[in-house]
């Protein structure tokens, strides 16, 4: 992918695009590219979005029981991410560790950092063409079980609470239970899931299964040791809040994860959103990751 391929149009409010034809040249593009930046396009407000998103045939997708911290500002619309600024969130597809994850997601930037927090861009195809044969021969043989870990009472990551959007265990029992997530609640109060998922999905676009999978940023050598440490002291699991392993419950070599994510490095493209751009992925097609930034910067993210 190339950042000059990356289709746009541009949008202005004297000039007001017909919706229909919008809604085409949108769906057209998630078929074909998997990405559409339109630029100047102002939603100032959540009505504004809303109503966009509307018109557009958008069909909401809520992100209870995803890992993120992300603040809800309507249904189906967030910030896009609440993780300090300082930090690099690595290239990964929306929800891929769920039985069912969003088609598309939507991204409005109304502001973004003066220095850094450019959006990290790479297609799956790509991706998976590039990933060595002897390292997709193992995961399609040994798949991927992720763990979450979630505190009852804020401490360090987000609580249950937080993460399924409700106070109701049984609410959450009934959301586990409908999405084949294994669960256990601890002695401490934490609840604690286990996904089994493949790290390839067979999608309509392609005709070889693509890499779908976020069990690089689950990996425990994505955290330094001393950090690893004082994550563990506010847990009274002594567990870090994410993990992912072999579907067996052995170890992924931090090698494997070194691959994984050279590869992405190798053909990950970097863009900077500007005020009133909208970005729209299609979330099967292309992985999306965030760089570090200073001062202030406004991302909403719907899903879809
Ligand atoms: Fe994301």
């Amino acid at each position: 992918m190339n950042p000059m391929d990356i289709p746009e149009i541009q949008f202005s409010n004297e000039n007001a695009f017909p919706i229909d034809q919008l809604k085409k040249y949108i769906s057209l593009h998630m078929k074909t590219h998997g990405i559409l930046r339109i630029r100047k396009l102002k939603l100032e407000t959540i009505k504004a979005i809303t109503a966009f998103k509307k018109n557009i045939g958008w069909h909401d997708f809520s992100y209870i029981g995803g890992n993120s911290p992300r603040t809800k500002l309507a249904p189906a619309l967030y910030t896009a991410s609440d993780f300090p600024p300082s930090g690099n969130i690595s290239l990964h597809n929306e929800l891929s560790y769920m039985s069912h994850w969003p088609s598309f997601l939507l991204f409005y930037c109304k502001k973004n950092a003066d220095t850094g927090g450019e959006t990290l861009l790479a297609s799956n195809a790509e991706f998976t063409k590039k990933l060595s044969s002897k390292t997709k021969k193992l995961f399609q043989k040994k798949n991927i079980l992720y763990t979450h870990t979630m505190p009852g009472k804020a401490s360090f990551g987000q609580t249950w609470q937080q993460v399924f959007q409700t106070d109701s265990k049984v609410a959450v029992e009934n959301f586990c239970l409908e999405n084949q997530i294994k669960f256990q609640w601890t002695k401490f109060g934490s609840l604690r899931t286990f996904h089994h998922r493949t790290a390839f999905q067979q999608f309509s676009y392609s005709k070889f299964p693509i890499w779908f999978s976020q069990v690089d940023q689950w990996h425990d050598s994505t955290i330094a040791p001393g950090m690893q440490k004082i994550i563990k002291k506010f847990s009274p699991e002594k567990a870090l809040p994410h993990q992912s392993f072999f579907q067996d419950g052995s170890l992924i070599p931090t090698s494997l994860i070194e691959e994984i994510q050279d590869t992405f490095s190798a053909i990950a493209i970097k863009i900077k959103l500007d005020a009133h751009d909208v970005l729209i992925l299609n979330n099967e097609m292309i992985a999306h990751g965030r760089l570090p930034y200073q001062g202030e910067r406004e991302l909403l993210v719907s899903l879809g």
